[in-house]
């Protein structure tokens, strides 16, 4: 099958061509960047040299092959929204890893993005692309909203318990940390390595735009009104987000019941791997993989759990997650081309 990526010089877009170069049923036949047209994508990404020479081209979409079939957009949301229409009126099938079609509700997008919805008739027809909780609407779908990276790594460590109705959402707290890529590749001062390095800091308290994209889903799966506590912070590591939830459970279970019901919920899932005790999770340990490592703890004295969650922001984050689900869009097995151990 033939892809495009547009977008392919920034972070998420060379993680594509990473994984898709050796993916044994797909060719990129289109690469896409303004900043860099002209060049091929080992002048930009010097690691492609002759495993990937491909030439970028400028974004006209009249220029991607009517032989690309399905078309995966790594460009800033907005950007997305606006040439998806054209692109599913072509008739490719899109994959988009922006957040441009991750809320349900035009008004949120909105609220949460500034920016009025550039398609809005959209929405109700894309499909959220979280396959551990979504599989079989993914498999039909023509449009995929690819999950945003901190809504994985908290969404894969809740969704047991919201599908059980065990969260007693006042207590929940999500306390996330991510690598600079998650920020993208286009420089800017905050990100810059002297203000990032032997530094940690907290960034869009009660105010980062995945929060809606997490109760969303959360309310989906519990069919409860989901309301979040989530804090991101910067960590100075080029990739990998960790995440630290704390909560309460509305009735109470032993350890060993709620891995029982992580396995079951799991079971079939090859990328998450509930880690058994003593291990616990680290970005180290999923780096460079599409694995998403879980472990949990129930703290008696204080009668919370705790759920660690670690994942690759740019691969199960992102690149890696997409091309699961092109995979099973394609009715291929969910793991082609994913099977790479992590870096450690
Ligand atoms: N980074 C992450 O960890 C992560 C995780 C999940 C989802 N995402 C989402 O994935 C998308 C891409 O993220 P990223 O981190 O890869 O961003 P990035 O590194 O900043 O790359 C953005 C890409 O879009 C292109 N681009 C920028 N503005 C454009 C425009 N107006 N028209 C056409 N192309 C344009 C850039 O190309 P040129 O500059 O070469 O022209 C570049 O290739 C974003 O929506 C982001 O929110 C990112």
């Amino acid at each position: 099958m033939e892809v495009a990526i547009l977008g392919a010089t920034g972070y998420t877009g060379c993680e594509l061509v990473r994984l898709l170069c050796r993916h044994p049923a797909v060719e990129i036949t289109f690469a896409s960047s303004e900043s860099s047209a002209g060049s091929s994508l080992s002048q930009v990404h010097p690691q492609f040299y002759r495993l990937c020479e491909l030439e970028l081209q400028p974004l006209r979409l009249s220029d991607i092959p009517a032989s690309v079939e399905l078309v995966f957009c790594a460009l800033p949301h907005g950007r997305s929204a606006s040439l998806v229409p054209a692109l599913l009126a072509a008739g490719k099938r899109v994959i988009d890893l922006s957040a441009d079609f991750r809320l349900r509700e035009a008004s949120l997008y909105e609220s949460w993005y500034g920016q009025v919805h550039p398609a809005p008739e959209l929405l109700d027809k894309a499909v959220y692309g979280l396959p551990e909780i979504n599989r079989a609407a993914i498999a039909g779908a023509e449009l995929i909203a690819n999950p945003g990276c901190y809504p994985t790594a908290a969404l894969l460590a809740l969704a047991p318990l919201a599908a059980e109705k065990l969260i007693q959402w006042e207590s929940l707290v999500i306390d996330a940390k991510s690598g600079v890529s998650g920020a993208g590749r286009t420089p800017r001062q905050p990100y810059h390595f002297p203000e990032c390095t032997e530094n940690f800091r907290a960034y869009r308290v009660a105010g980062h735009q995945h929060t809606p994209e997490i109760e969303q889903c959360l309310s989906r799966l519990s069919g409860e009104e989901a309301a979040i506590t989530f804090t991101p912070h910067l960590v100075p590591m080029a990739r990998g987000i960790f995440c630290t939830v704390y909560l309460r459970l509305r009735r109470r279970c032993g350890e060993e019941q709620l891995e029982r019901l992580y396995r079951d919920y799991y079971r079939g899932h090859p990328f998450v791997r509930l880690l058994p005790p003593p291990l616990l999770p680290e970005t180290r340990l999923v780096r460079g993989s599409n694995y998403c490592d879980l472990a949990l703890r129930f703290d008696e004295r204080s009668g919370r759990l705790i759920i660690l969650s670690a994942i690759d922001n740019l691969v199960k984050g992102a690149a890696g997650q997409a091309v699961q689900n092109m995979n099973l869009l394609c009715g291929l097995p969910e793991e082609t081309g994913l099977t790479q151990p992590p870096l450690g």
